[in-house]
């Protein structure tokens, strides 16, 4: 009997190692496929995929990552102010342009998710315009 529960106790707590462990290589990477589909933004699609791509990871309701999330959530983006939203695209396009967005870090481990120049670009023309038609 003695025996049994040991058994158990052990299969017990290398269940929960393992479900730890799973957690926590989850952390950046989570179930972030769907969110482009459940979010109704109103985004370019080109804008989009480059943000579901590099971005969503950190800046979206599923995200671990609470400064992240703090900082931009695009789960919250159709909650967010006029004035935050001028904001946030303001500092989006500084950030990617100086390659500050993703992080150096994150880039270590997904080099595929840099922005290239055209991207970049792209980013940057759609919040000049959307900040533009926010302003009206
Ligand atoms: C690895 C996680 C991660 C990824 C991926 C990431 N960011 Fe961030 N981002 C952060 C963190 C952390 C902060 C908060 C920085 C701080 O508060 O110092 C932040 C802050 C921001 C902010 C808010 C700046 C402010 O203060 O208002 C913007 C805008 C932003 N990121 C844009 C992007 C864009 C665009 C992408 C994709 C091209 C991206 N981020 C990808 C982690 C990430």
């Amino acid at each position: 009997m003695k025996r049994l529960v040991s058994g158990v106790l052990t299969l017990g707590i290398i269940a929960l190692l393992g479900a730890f462990t799973f957690n926590i290589n989850s952390k950046e990477l989570n179930t972030t496929a769907n969110t482009q589909d459940e979010l109704n933004l109103g985004f370019p699609d080109d804008v989009k995929k480059i943000l579901k791509t590099s971005c969503f990871d950190c800046h979206s309701a599923a995200s671990k990552n609470i400064k992240a999330k703090g900082a931009l959530n695009f789960n919250k983006w159709n909650d967010y102010k006029t004035t935050k939203k001028i904001g946030k695209l303001n500092d989006l396009c500084e950030l990617v342009q100086d390659g500050d967005m993703p992080t150096s870090k994150y880039l270590k481990k997904y080099p595929d998710k840099k922005l290239n120049e055209e991207q970049v670009k792209l980013i940057c023309d759609w919040t000049k315009k959307e900040i533009n038609s926010l302003m009206e």
